[in-house]
């Protein structure tokens, strides 16, 4: 079946290595839409940007696919918004896989899902849509992620892990086995967390403890 041409939401950092993943797999890209009030370039590595995300809407849902490129670095708010914006409008996202992760094919993954370059996703992990699994970082068997999570680079999730909608576990952290965090979550830099977190908290340090 012909897969139809993506529009990339965001010209940012997290955007730049989307783009570089779908180039790579001569993904037809018909072009980037960037937020509004910033100043734009012409194109990004010769990929047009075509406006905002208002003209987005000049495609109809049935001709493309949208990618969304909006990364985080605590907060994952906006990129959850972008998404469920477009959704509500009808539209669908594509997953964006590198072809260096390795990710078991008893593992699920929905909508959307982001997986970059030497992430590995282990049997019987389920990944929420819109969810991203960053650069390196591993998530290991039987973990559930809810929906617009971030596992940055290098995030080591042990076996059982569950993370709640929203959650942001910050590069390089680590998460013991069977622990729970909650929605909307923000784990720190290098945090070593051996307890469950509460929703809405945010948890620094090793072992981690509760900032917020
Ligand atoms: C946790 C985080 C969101 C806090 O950022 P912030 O709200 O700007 O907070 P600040 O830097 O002002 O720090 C607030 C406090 O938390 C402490 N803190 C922040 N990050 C910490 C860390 N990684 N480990 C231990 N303590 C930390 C600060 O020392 C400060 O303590 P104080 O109140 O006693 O002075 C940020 O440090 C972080 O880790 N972001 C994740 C980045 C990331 O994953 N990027 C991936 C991009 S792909």
């Amino acid at each position: 079946m012909q897969r139809k041409p993506v529009i990339l939401l965001g010209a940012g950092g997290h955007a730049k290595v989307l783009l570089d993943i779908l180039l790579e797999q001569n993904t037809e890209i018909l072009g980037i839409a960037e937020k509004d009030g910033v100043e734009r370039p012409k194109d990004l590595f010769g990929v047009p940007i075509i406006g905002s995300d208002s003209d987005v809407e000049r495609y109809s849902p049935s001709e493309i696919e949208l990618v969304n490129g909006i990364g985080s670095i605590g907060s994952t708010a906006l990129r959850k918004r972008v998404y469920e914006k477009f959704k509500a409008l009808g539209y669908r996202f594509r997953q964006v896989i590198h072809s260096s992760a390795v990710i078991s094919r008893r593992a699920v993954l929905g909508e959307g899902v982001q997986v970059v370059a030497g992430a590995v996703i282990n049997i019987g992990a389920r990944i929420g849509e819109n969810s991203i699994v960053n650069t390196n970082a591993s998530v290991d068997h039987d973990c559930v992620l809810g929906a617009h999570v971030h596992i940055a680079p290098g995030v080591t999730l042990s076996g059982g892990v569950t993370v709640g909608d929203g959650s942001h576990i910050g590069t390089g952290a680590n998460v013991v086995q069977g622990v729970c965090i909650g929605k909307g979550v923000i784990v720190a830099v290098g945090a070593v967390v051996l307890n469950d977190v509460e929703d809405g908290m945010m948890v620094c340090g090793v072992p981690a403890r509760m900032k917020i």
